[in-house]
């Protein structure tokens, strides 16, 4: 990682402390998100469980839904960290991001956040649907 390597590393952190109050309480499994607006703003998210499970919100919507609600429609990046190496957005949330633009996705294990893949929204949902 060493394109805006500081401006990511703090985004991941951001995403870390949003991962300690994600409500997860069915999963177990805690997701923390932080997004970066064109104009250097940081929203965060942690994922929202429910007890009827689909009404469960990923970190990644509920970051986008805090932003977007405060006027912001534009974004550089997300930072996503969750204990799996293997972590990617769902598909869900590729295309609710995709409906402001393509930005990069920053994906960290929070158990080593040096583990860190980095990828375009348009890598991870090509052809994507608009009106
Ligand atoms: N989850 C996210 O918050 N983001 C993702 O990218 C994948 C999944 C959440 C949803 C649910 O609360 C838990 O992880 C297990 O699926």
């Amino acid at each position: 990682m060493k394109t805006s390597s500081l401006k990511f590393r703090k985004l991941i952190a951001a995403a870390k402390a949003a991962q300690r109050i994600a409500y997860a309480p069915y999963s177990k499994f805690r997701v923390g998100a932080a997004l970066l607006t064109k104009s250097g703003k940081v929203y965060t998210g942690g994922n929202v469980e429910n007890a009827s499970y689909g009404l469960t919100n990923c970190a990644e919507r509920v970051a986008v839904q805090k932003a977007v609600s405060e006027g912001h429609r534009q974004f550089q990046a997300i930072a996503v960290v969750a204990p799996n190496a293997a972590l990617s957005p769902c598909g869900a949330c590729r295309q609710v991001l995709a409906e402001f633009g393509d930005c990069v996705v920053i994906c960290a294990d929070s158990r080593k956040t040096s583990r860190v893949r980095i990828r375009l929204l348009s890598e991870l949902l090509p052809h994507t649907f608009k009106l």
